[in-house]
């Protein structure tokens, strides 16, 4: 049984910490619309680049083809939609969603800013309950936003309900490292410079602290494989990339 749904119910993890869960979302809120403007560097100098790689893995290997309908779920500033535009080609559309409207507004102008405007739609959304018919999507996409969402169940049940049978739904997050002499300089890594560096790339130290805190509180690779059968996908699986910093599950709509 999972740490979430060993706790009492009215209240859920905020990092480390245990809140009621009316005020996750707004504590969430709070983290992201403070780093917004950091958000993309900050990204490359906690990994060093390396979520580049993850990402367009995880796009790389989707199921998806020219032409397609695709939601990219807390899509923030936009690297998966990005990614995703070139796969569904100008015949295709892809819908950005996130809940924090200083992220979508970060990634709107930056795409612009790219001259990359044909193909999208910001839609300021919670993932618990989509604004969309059943069947919408062939693919619909999450990087790195279930940990911060409250209902992780609600979302993934939202997931696999606006996506068409055939759909795939993949899942890109943090996970459960599996190489041992490894997890000490990870955990180093987690707490002693990713608050520094929020400290000093994005004067905020504290919203680096709950991202280190929330990874380790995102259920690890087989539960969360568990919740996404639960949710209805079927054929759940998860590969891990980077020994299990992150992971990419999948499941499909039968
Ligand atoms: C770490 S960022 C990931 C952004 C982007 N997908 C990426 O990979 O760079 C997490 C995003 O999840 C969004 N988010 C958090 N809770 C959400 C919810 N309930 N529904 C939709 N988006 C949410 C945040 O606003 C934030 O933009």
């Amino acid at each position: 049984m999972s740490e979430q749904t060993q706790k009492p119910d009215d209240t859920t993890h905020f990092g480390f910490r245990d809140v009621p869960k009316g005020e996750k979302q707004k504590l969430v809120g709070e983290v992201f619309s403070s780093v917004a403007g950091k958000y993309d560097l900050m990204n490359d100098l906690m990994s060093l680049g390396v979520h580049r790689v993850w990402k367009r893995y995880f796009v790389s290997t989707a199921q998806v083809k020219r032409g397609d309908r695709v939601l990219d779920l807390a899509g923030g500033t936009g690297d998966i939609a990005l990614l995703l535009r070139d796969r569904v080609g100008d015949s295709g559309s892809i819908v950005l969603g996130d809940i924090n409207g200083a992220m979508l507004r970060v990634g709107r102008d930056r795409m612009t800013d790219m001259g990359k405007v044909g193909g999208f739609e910001y839609v300021q959304m919670n993932a618990e309950k989509l604004p969309f018919p059943d069947a919408s999507f062939d693919l619909v996409t999450i990087a790195f936003g279930l940990r911060n969402v409250t209902d992780k169940d609600a979302a993934l049940r939202e997931m696999q309900r606006v996506l068409k049978v055939g759909g795939q739904a993949r899942v890109l997050e943090f996970s459960e490292v599996k190489a041992e002499w490894f997890k000490p300089i990870y955990d180093f890594h987690s707490f002693n410079i990713l608050p520094k560096l929020g400290k000093l790339f994005a004067n905020d130290s504290d919203s680096y602290q709950y991202l280190a805190e929330s990874i380790r509180k995102h259920p690890p690779q087989d539960e969360l494989k568990r919740m996404m059968g639960e949710a209805g996908f079927a054929r759940c699986d998860y590969k891990n990339l980077s020994a299990g910093i992150v992971a990419i599950h999948t499941g499909y709509k039968v």
